[in-house]
């Protein structure tokens, strides 16, 4: 039911539907056999239960006709027999709950032949108390051992900072972070948290210590308050408001109709993408880790939402150490520094002004994006000022005219009314312009 919205979009019901209805023969094919087989063995049973019961009464009768037993052991016999029958059908119940249990017990003994790959060495100690520094060195990783995702990463945060991670996509950004909360284990080199080896520390206090705010957050299907004390269920209602208000989303919430009780739907299908991220923020704020992974955390979010979060998120990465990963990369221009990944390598590593003095990989991302931002920049100012115009030619229609002559005279200011004058700007770009802050 989850990706009913995928079967829409793709014209598929009827395939569907026949899917279905090929598990539901399958289904009648199965309990068919089954019926078959538990009703043979009721008839079995009934019949050799009769044919026992009639031949010892012809027993009975012709041993009392001969004078050899008498009319009451007739009546014991029959009365045994009765009572004999009872347990006799229990048994026949008794094998279908069997079958039933076994099956079921089968697919329980499939989910125990599963050995977790990550599990904690032995004799492993806690980490107590947390600085935040992190450094990996020379890790490497796959998860195919065909592709490699990791090919010896190096770099290092000290505690309280900021490292952004940018790059292609597939770049290995998000595995970066799933090594670090050891959802998986390395395949060379090391990790090491506050000098401590990540495989040398319980995986539980690890995780204590780190908060994620992941690409795609996923809600249980309960209410919003349930999914926001999961990061803390002894928080204080009080507590859960204000970390929603720190992420820009209480107002929000109140505004559903059954408020902080509203329930979120599979996977947190009634939310929107921004209101699910800022969910995610909210009860990351909540558990108050020392480290904070956020990956692509304001993605879903318009520029001015962006903005609150960005400020709440800088307020929350305080004294915390942040490893950030982002795809537009005005959010990250004040990071301590920003490690460019590429063929999972750390292709360039350095502050914004340090990666641009480069005139590497960073560079290149960086004047492609700032050109496509002036230019929707450009078209939104000529889009404005085309709209103004008609509002204008559409209240006074010599007012326009006169706009018009004016355009036609080589008017600097005119020229973007138009549609050629708008695509004129979008691409007047060229890749020697200067760089610097959008
Ligand atoms: N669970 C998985 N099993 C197998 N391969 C995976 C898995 N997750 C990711 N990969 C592969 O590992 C590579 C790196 O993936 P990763 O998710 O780290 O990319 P990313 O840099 O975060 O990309 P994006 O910016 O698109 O999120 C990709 O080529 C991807 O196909
Ligand atoms: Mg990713």
């Amino acid at each position: 039911m989850t990706s009913y919205e995928t079967v829409k979009y793709f014209n598929a019901e009827q395939y569907e539907f026949d899917r279905y209805r090929g598990a539901v023969r399958n289904f009648q094919r199965a309990e068919y056999s089954l019926m078959l087989s538990l009703n043979l063995m009721n008839v079995t049973q009934n019949m050799c239960f009769t044919i026992g019961l009639m031949a010892s009464c012809f027993l009975a009768a012709f041993q009392i006709s001969i004078g050899q037993r008498d009319v009451g052991q007739f009546v014991a016999l029959l009365t045994y027999m009765a009572q004999l029958q009872g347990p006799l059908n229990f048994f026949g119940t008794f094998y279908r709950t069997i079958q039933s249990s076994m099956i079921n017990s089968e697919r329980m003994l499939e989910l125990f032949k599963e050995q977790p790959t990550v599990l904690d060495r032995p004799n492993v100690e806690r980490l107590p108390s947390c600085q935040g520094d992190i450094r990996f060195s020379d890790v490497k990783f796959s998860y195919d051992p065909r592709k490699p995702a990791l090919n010896g990463i190096d770099f290092h945060c000290a505690p309280g900072t900021t490292t952004a991670l940018v790059g292609e996509s597939g770049g290995g950004k998000s595995t970066v972070f799933r090594l670090l909360f050891r959802f998986y284990n390395i395949g060379g080199g090391s990790i090491q948290i506050d000098g401590h080896d990540v495989e040398d520390i319980t995986i539980d206090s690890l995780r204590r210590h780190i908060g994620v705010v992941p690409q795609d957050t996923v809600l249980f299907n309960e209410t919003i308050m349930y999914n926001l004390r999961y990061a803390k269920p002894e928080a204080a209602d009080e507590e859960v408001y204000e970390a929603c208000r720190a992420a820009s989303i209480h107002d929000k919430i109140l505004d559903f109709p059954d408020g902080y009780e509203s329930r979120v739907g599979e996977r947190g299908l009634k939310l929107s993408g921004g209101e699910k991220q800022r969910v995610a923020i909210a009860r990351t704020i909540l558990k108050d880790p020392r480290i904070i992974l956020l990956d692509e955390a304001t993605a879903a979010l318009d520029t001015e939402t962006e903005q609150h979060i960005q400020t709440a998120l800088d307020k929350l990465s305080q004294g915390r150490t942040s490893l950030v990963i982002a795809h537009r990369l005005s959010t990250v221009t004040t990071a301590d520094q920003i490690l460019v990944l590429h063929a999972g390598k750390v292709a360039e590593c350095g502050t914004h002004e340090e990666l641009l003095a480069l005139n590497g990989r960073y560079t290149n991302m960086w004047r492609k994006q700032i050109r496509a931002q002036r230019a929707a920049e450009h078209a939104k100012a000529a889009t404005d000022r085309l709209t103004q115009v008609r509002d204008e030619a559409g209240g006074d229609e010599s007012a326009s005219q006169s706009e018009d002559e004016r355009n036609a005279g080589g008017n600097q200011r005119g020229r973007p009314l138009s549609n050629s004058g708008l695509q004129t700007s979008t691409t007047r770009f060229r890749d020697d312009m200067p760089l610097g802050h959008p």
